[in-house]
């Protein structure tokens, strides 16, 4: 049998990590550090971000963060963000994941369970069946929560924004935010398995170097896979 006619092994799957944290915690940066990272050791790696990420979650993207679906409350909220996860999902997450691809996602359900959930006060069943709906099985290899104290936070998203007016969450006061801080610090410590609390109080080099360790530690523990020779 000539080489073309033989049957190519299976494509390992890619690897699925998402960033989450509270506003101006650095999310942007790090993905695109880490992106960077996997792409020079040859994995191929796409990033992508909540909601939005494909070309109809977008859509739904405007009109959650301009504040237009408030007035429906944050059971509708989470409604739309689910619709937007479904888009997402079916549209760049599986398929990049099924053609070997790493996707890094800024946001995914852990920000509905924060924000719609604990600060919402939207149902955790509610919340849950959403889930099985939009994901399935699909669950995140790794969770990156960047944690930064509020002031820091806030201090860097009033930077990052200059003029313009806040999004539907970034003009939520104080209070919001160290809740949202605490949620985020709740889930870490109920899901170690799943999600590495990163201290991003510091410049970008460093907690890149912060997150670089928690991806070997929670990815490449046991010395056995394909990609561990290569990063
Ligand atoms: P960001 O792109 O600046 O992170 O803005 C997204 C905003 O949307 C952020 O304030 C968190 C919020 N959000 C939710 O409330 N629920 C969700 O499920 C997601 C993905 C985001």
């Amino acid at each position: 049998m000539s080489d073309a006619a033989k049957p190519k092994p299976p494509q390992p799957r890619g690897r699925f990590i998402t960033f989450e944290g509270g506003e101006g915690s650095g999310k942007s940066t790090q993905i695109q550090l880490l992106a960077d990272r996997l792409n020079a050791a040859k994995l191929r790696t796409i990033t992508t971000r909540e909601p939005g990420g494909s070309a109809g979650a977008e859509i739904v993207r405007h009109l959650l963060l301009s504040g237009m679906a408030k007035a429906f409350g944050p059971e509708t909220e989470s409604l739309l963000f689910a619709a937007a996860r479904d888009d997402h999902v079916n549209q760049v997450i599986e398929p990049a994941l099924a053609q070997g691809t790493w996707v890094l996602c800024d946001r995914f359900t852990d920000s509905t369970r924060v924000y719609q959930g604990e600060l919402g006060k939207v149902d955790p069943k509610l919340i849950r069946a959403m889930e099985r709906v939009t994901i399935g099985s699909l669950k995140p290899d790794l969770t990156i929560i960047l944690d930064v104290p509020v002031a820091v936070g806030m201090e860097r998203a009033l930077k990052r924004r200059g003029t313009a007016a806040p999004d539907r969450f970034e003009g939520e006061g104080v209070s919001f935010h160290e809740k949202l801080r605490d949620a985020y610090l709740k889930i870490a410590n109920g899901d170690p398995q799943r999600c590495a609390l990163v201290d991003a109080d510091a410049d970008p080099k460093t907690v890149a170097e912060r997150v670089w360790k928690a991806l070997r530690d929670h990815l490449f523990s046991v010395a056995t896979t394909r990609e561990t020779s290569q990063v």
